[in-house]
């Protein structure tokens, strides 16, 4: 009887500890919305801030980046600021180099960004500021600086298209079947990526196969990080995950088992010797011991090297195809540089080829894998043009508006011409604060190099075996909202396989 009564008090003062919790837990949210949705000056009434609040935009563009780059067009300093998301967004080449070379120091990316990647990415490079940064910024530019791991990452790239890509689509040619190509280049781009940066192969292109957990898990990873960004307030997917609920919930799961398998990659390579492997895990093992930190650091190569080369060869493609004149001249050029019937089997062949190379960086132009990017502003500053930035707000810099700006690209600018790039028929650079698709200055993008030869090794080898059509030449893709630009509805083609020469 008396411990039924002590019971009965028990769970009486266990239900209002339950209730007195909760309660404390709404009314701390609410006055954190309050403040959030104060400090957004959501009561802004000038016609951007009303356009964005209520989505009206959409009346008129297919995407939101559209909507930006026409407004940025039609500023006289090419910056807008958007009261209600405090982000003064810009597609001014003088702000860009100030905010990613002159004044790096006071342009971080800033703890709200480091938290929403926070838990996927941990302390990588993609994701930190500061020390840690540099330390690993020096040792991965010396490491992707050898000759070795360039070597190595042609030898993944080229296997990954002889023994998997050009079968794949082989499969599909002739006949009315369909292919989504973006979904191909996002499992071909796995695939080379992990093989580069773990010595793993997850095998996503082989359709036979499941995909393997590890795939799995990284894309809900990597997509449920991206829309913790979507979010109205951080403290959204913050309570969220402080009550294990939800998305959070599928992401911390999905965390869990990346780190489960990359512990284990990092267990056997240290079990079996790493000295003689040729992957960017195995040479970090040599200098890093922590575990948590070789992780962090090949999740973020991961990251960075997946999603936008996929969404390179999904743009390029789609450009291509509804621009035979220039599909005719990169084979042309192929045809007298490597001759009529042999693949570019040669990294040297491949910097011959000046108009692929033009093309590839044309296409980008127009459609940036990663359309913007925010940095964090420390302390209150003033950009190039007089836009006047205060400290705790976000900068923006909009690749995807800078690629349809006439001051910088000419009347011709919304035109796919790669000529644009050639002088005398050889690829000129332009600066890269114009075209800061890779980023530019101190942070630019560490596996360019990498990434442009994968992107013309794909756009060469497939475009020499098949020629592929759109199953609708659509003149204005839609893209998902994310980190990287991705076609909403995939890209669907028809692949009909060349004639050989006779
Ligand atoms: C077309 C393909 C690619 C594009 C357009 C691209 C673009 C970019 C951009 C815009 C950034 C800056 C992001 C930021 O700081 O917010 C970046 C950073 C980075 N990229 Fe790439 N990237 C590409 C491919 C790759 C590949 C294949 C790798 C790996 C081998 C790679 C490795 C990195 C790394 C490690 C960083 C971080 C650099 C740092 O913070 O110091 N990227 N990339």
């Amino acid at each position: 009887m008396e411990s039924a009564s002590s019971w009965l008090g028990q769970s009486f003062y266990d239900s209002w500890f339950i209730f007195f919790i909760s309660s404390l837990i709404i009314i701390t949210s609410l006055i954190f919305f309050i403040l959030y949705f104060a400090r957004l000056r959501l009561w802004c009434t000038c016609e951007i801030c009303q356009t964005y609040i209520q989505s009206k935009w959409l009346n008129h563009f297919p995407n939101l980046c559209d909507w930006y780059a026409h407004l940025l067009k039609n500023s006289p300093t090419r910056t807008v600021h958007i009261h209600i998301l405090n982000n003064t967004i810009t597609a001014n080449p003088d702000n860009v180099e100030y905010m990613l070379k002159t004044r790096f120091d006071n342009f971080p990316k800033g703890k709200p960004f480091s938290a929403i990647l926070g838990d996927f990415l941990g302390r990588g490079i993609f994701n930190v500021d500061g020390d840690l940064w540099k330390f690993q910024r020096k040792m991965a530019s010396l490491e992707l600086g050898r000759v070795s791991i360039r070597a190595y990452a042609f030898e993944v790239v080229h296997q990954e298209i002889n023994n998997r890509l050009i079968p794949l689509l082989g499969s599909f040619s002739g006949g009315d079947k369909t292919l989504d190509l973006q979904d191909v280049f996002r499992r071909f781009s796995f695939d080379c990526i992990c093989r580069f940066s773990f010595g793993l192969d997850p095998k996503c292109l082989e359709l036979s196969l499941p995909l393997s957990e590890f795939a799995v898990s990284f894309d809900l990873a990597s997509k449920l990080s991206a829309e913790r960004a979507m979010t109205a307030s951080p403290l959204v997917w913050k309570i969220k995950r402080w009550l294990n609920i939800g998305d959070e919930k599928k992401l911390r799961r999905a965390i869990k088992l990346i780190n489960i398998l990359a512990q284990e990659v990092i267990k056997q390579r240290r079990k079996f010797g790493f000295s003689n492997q040729k992957d960017l895990l195995s040479r970090f093992m040599s200098s890093i011991t922590d575990e948590t930190f070789l992780r962090d650091i090949v999740i973020s190569f991961l990251l960075a090297g997946r999603d936008t080369v996929a969404s390179a060869l999904t743009s390029f493609f789609w450009l291509v195809a509804r621009h035979p004149r220039v599909e005719a001249v990169i084979l042309d050029e192929a045809n007298n540089v490597i001759g009529p019937e042999k693949g570019p089997t040669r990294y040297e062949q491949l910097r011959e080829l000046h108009y692929l190379h033009a093309a590839v960086y044309e296409s980008m132009r127009l459609c940036p894998p990663i359309q913007f990017d925010s940095k964090f502003c420390l302390e209150d500053d003033f950009l190039p043009d007089g836009s006047f930035v205060k400290r705790g707000t976000r900068v923006t810099y909009h690749p995807y508006a800078m690629g349809r700006m006439e001051e910088i690209w000419g009347s011709d600018c919304l035109e796919f011409k790669p000529e644009r790039w050639l002088k005398d028929g050889i690829f000129s650079h332009e600066n890269p604060f114009k075209y800061p698709v890779f980023q530019a200055g101190i942070r630019v993008c560490l596996g360019q190099e990498m990434a442009l030869v994968e992107l013309k090794s794909v756009a060469i080898s497939l475009l020499r075996k098949y020629h592929i059509k759109l199953v609708e030449p659509l003149d204005n893709p839609r893209f998902s909202p994310g980190l990287t630009a991705t076609y909403r509805d995939g890209l669907q083609v028809f692949v009909q396989a060349r004639r050989v020469a006779p």
